[in-house]
């Protein structure tokens, strides 16, 4: 089965048709930059060009960055304040043509990751942490998700975890590798003190140059370190994948 995945993230749309059985994007995904500003009717639009780029009309599974219920937006921390209290999943279906399910970002890519990736048949406690603009979390266990866990924002010295440890952050204070990491492995130790992962898994941006942080990475039990395995693909294919329901079941 085919269906539409978008990745709303702070910076891009992105997205792409999806075989949700095997977790494989189905054509190169399609690129537009968010709006400045991200206002509900901006974003909406783009939603809908993409969809149009690929000729699509149907069940669409959509990430959005901030906490979602029943297709509302309850949060906004990295997008403009006017989506708290949208319908998101009725204002995108009038533009993608289909029923829309919309999910947190980092759940996700969490879904995505545990289905086909790197936590692919993983019992116990893990925890996804995608690294972007913000820092989102998707926590599982024995394969079930929590959903909306805002982890990112658990406070480290005082200030959001986000603020200190984004891919956003190095990039913005051009902090070497080492640096960064510090902050970084700070904010895994308090997690892994509160929560016991088995695994943690690292996505976002960031897990393209796994290799440049993962070596500098240590928790105090030694949780196992591994970067997502969909990188950048994973929010597209577990919002897909999370779409699944929206499709009516084969004839007969
Ligand atoms: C938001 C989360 C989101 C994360 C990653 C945070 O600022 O509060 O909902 O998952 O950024 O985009």
């Amino acid at each position: 089965m085919t269906l539409l995945g978008i990745d709303i993230g702070g910076t891009g749309i992105k997205g792409a048709p999806v075989d949700v059985e095997t977790g494989t994007l189905l054509a190169e995904r399609f690129r537009i930059p968010t709006p400045q500003p991200s206002l509900p009717n901006s974003v909406a639009d783009v939603v809908g060009q993409i969809a149009a780029h690929f000729d699509y009309r149907g069940p669409t599974g959509i990430t959005f960055p901030a906490i979602v219920k029943k297709g509302v937006i309850f949060s906004a921390a990295n997008v403009d304040e006017s989506w708290i209290g949208t319908h998101a999943s009725d204002l995108f279906s009038t533009h993608v043509g289909g029923p829309v399910e919309v999910v947190n970002d980092a759940d996700a890519a969490g879904i995505a990751e545990m289905r086909f990736g790197a936590g692919r048949d993983r019992d116990g406690v893990v925890i996804l942490l995608t690294l972007g603009t913000g820092i989102g979390s998707a926590i599982f266990l024995n394969g079930q998700l929590l959903p909306n866990t805002e982890f990112g924002h658990l406070k480290i010295r005082g200030k959001d975890a986000e603020k200190r440890a984004s891919e956003k952050v190095r990039e913005d204070k051009d902090m070497t590798w080492r640096a960064w990491s510090k902050h970084f492995n700070e904010y895994l130790c308090e997690m892994e003190a509160l929560f016991s992962p088995d695994l943690f898994i690292i996505g976002g941006g960031a897990s393209k140059k796994a290799a440049k942080f993962l070596p500098h990475l240590k928790t105090k039990t030694e949780v196992l370190i591994v970067p997502a395995q969909m990188q950048n693909e994973a929010g597209i294919i577990g919002a897909a994948y999370l779409a699944k329901h929206l499709a009516a079941p084969p004839a007969g």
